[in-house]
């Protein structure tokens, strides 16, 4: 649970590579126990930004703090607080599994014991003496979050750590980080996956070009943003009829015409949907495809930049 004291405090921070803006003028700030998802398109920032909090990259302005901390003076006791799994990880080929959670376990003067309950914990337990290069794309997912773990982080930073895992995995893995929201542990998970965010953070923050294009708890996003449902439809002309884009009652209209959908935000579809499908049949207007739905994180990321969170 979130005590309200900020942990993590950025400032005006700014990364640019050459003439590219990565990470532009953003501040946030981070409370301890909070859970934090990062959302955003492909080449938002979002791994910029954790790697600078990370201490991996520098930014090159503006100002982290993590526990009144800059990484400048104190490399080491953040490195104490930090677990982080890195968007692509490289393990030692030649090490096996047990072995590279025991080493990590050295580094925190942790004992063998506590490698063996992480090998436990993430599942890996029937891996234990098979090579790292062996193992799946999804058993490296876990170990990397096993490493993460090893220390008992206060603060935990995964940088999309279940893309790529079957829905089983994923699921695992999601236990793992649910059981961590009993500790007071903050975390930040960078992700494409909303219904990740939805079920494991109560605020989500979405960046866009470098910037935060909304930050908040889910519910209190969707709710300031507009309306709180839609209606997807797909049609067989391209044009939308005026029963539909002059409808008083439906608040935004995202219309993609190339693929002749519509999402119609509203605030209450029981509201507007039997009318427009009385019209549709009366005016003979074929509707081929139709969806109702409560607004999810996509179609609020769409209704605020015209494009799809995962594109
Ligand atoms: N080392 C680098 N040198 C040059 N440009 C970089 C470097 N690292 C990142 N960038 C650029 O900065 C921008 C942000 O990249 P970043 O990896 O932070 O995005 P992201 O939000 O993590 O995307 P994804 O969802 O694909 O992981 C991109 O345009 C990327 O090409
Ligand atoms: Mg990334």
């Amino acid at each position: 649970m979130s005590s309200k004291k900020p942990i993590i405090e950025i400032e005006n921070l700014t990364k640019t590579f050459k003439s590219l803006v990565a990470v532009n003028d953003l501040s946030l700030s981070i409370n301890e126990g909070e859970f934090v998802a990062l959302l955003g398109p492909n080449g938002a920032g979002k791994t910029t930004l954790v790697e600078m909090i990370e201490g991996i990259q520098g930014p090159t302005a503006g100002d982290i703090k993590i526990s009144g901390m800059s990484w400048k003076d104190n490399e080491d006791a953040l490195r104490k607080m930090i677990g982080l799994s890195l968007q692509e990880t490289r393990f030692l080929d030649k090490l096996t599994v047990y072995e590279i959670l025991y080493l990590f376990a050295g580094f925190y003067n942790k004992s063998r014991q506590d490698a063996l309950d992480m090998l436990i914990k993430i599942g890996l337990a029937d891996k234990k003496n098979d090579y790292t290069m062996n193992l799946s794309g999804g058993q490296k997912q876990k170990l990397s979050l096993g490493i993460a773990l090893i220390n008992d982080p206060k603060i935990i930073i995964l940088d999309e750590p279940t893309t790529g895992l079957d829905p089983h995995a994923r699921r695992e893995l999601w236990q793992i980080l649910k059981d961590l929201r009993k500790t007071n542990t903050t975390m930040i998970l960078t992700t494409h996956y909303m219904e990740e965010a939805e079920l494991l953070c109560e605020r989500v923050v979405i960046m866009y070009k470098g910037k935060i294009l909304a930050d908040g708890k889910l519910d209190r996003l969707l709710k300031f943003y507009g309306a709180k449902e839609l209606i997807e439809l797909r049609t067989r002309v391209k044009t939308l009829p005026s029963f539909i884009s002059d409808n008083k009652k439906i608040k935004e209209i995202i219309h993609d015409k190339k693929e002749k959908r519509a999402r119609l935000f509203v605030d209450n579809i029981a509201d507007v949907l039997p009318d427009l499908l009385k019209k549709a049949e009366s005016k003979k207007f074929i509707i081929e495809d139709l969806q109702c739905r409560k607004m999810n994180l996509d179609d609020l990321f769409i209704s605020l930049t015209g494009r799809h969170l995962h594109e």
